[in-house]
């Protein structure tokens, strides 16, 4: 662990899945139980997280455009996160928990949009080659099932949530061949379970590898 002026760095935990998995209410209980455990903690999404990338989220979300172009701009929304938000806070002490980050790209763009991953790789090494999360948790469940709690919401869909089943397959597997090359880092939850039980693992698996 690395400090600075003798404040130790904070942790850099990510949530990734396939929409419909249950991650968001799931991130708020996680900041809660951090910070009743004394830890700064700053929540974040992607794409977002900054006033450039939340307007970036809003083209990604909803406004057509071309896979590559899909790509880059999630991976340029992604530097300007790191140096304005999630870099700082980790220098100064904040555990960042945020709501995906390029596992996410590897998903949905090379898993969901069939681009080539070792463009990726690439675009990774440049725009954080120096940083990883310490922890990623991984919420996995069928796509069928999380289909229908997207159903349920009775909400204007995005571009992504708007795609079918078989995308949302594709993007899960991609989740999983990412989790299987990286054991050590990716943690899978299984999200297809009460929501008290998702939570318990969700700080068990923080207790053992972070706290
Ligand atoms: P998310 O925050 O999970 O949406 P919601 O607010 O509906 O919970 O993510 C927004 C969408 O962005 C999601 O469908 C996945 C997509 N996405 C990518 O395709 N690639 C990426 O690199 C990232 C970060 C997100």
């Amino acid at each position: 662990m690395t400090e600075n002026h003798g404040t130790p760095r904070g942790r850099f935990i990510t949530f990734e899945g396939i929409d419909g998995a249950g991650k968001s209410s799931h991130i708020k209980a996680t900041a809660e139980w951090l910070r009743a455990r004394g830890r700064p903690v700053l929540a974040t999404r992607e794409p977002g997280g900054t006033p450039l990338g939340e307007m970036l989220r809003e083209l990604l979300l909803h406004q057509r455009m071309h896979r590559e172009t899909e790509a880059l701009l999630m991976f340029a929304g992604r530097r300007e996160h790191l140096v304005q938000v999630i870099e700082p806070a980790l220098e100064r002490g904040d555990w960042v928990i945020c709501d995906r980050f390029s596992d996410a790209t590897y998903a949905y763009q090379s898993g969901g949009r069939g681009l080539d991953q070792a463009k990726f790789a690439q675009l990774e090494e440049w725009v954080h080659a120096h940083l990883q999360p310490d922890l990623t948790l991984l919420f996995d469940l069928p796509a069928g099932i999380a289909r229908r709690r997207i159903a349920a919401q009775a909400r204007d869909l995005d571009r992504f949530e708007q795609e079918q089943a078989d995308f949302h397959e594709r993007v899960r597997l991609a989740y999983l061949d990412r989790a299987a090359a990286a054991p050590q880092r990716i943690h899978l939850i299984d999200a297809d379970q009460a929501p008290e039980i998702v939570m318990k693992r969700i700080e068990e698996t923080i207790a053992i590898h972070c706290l």
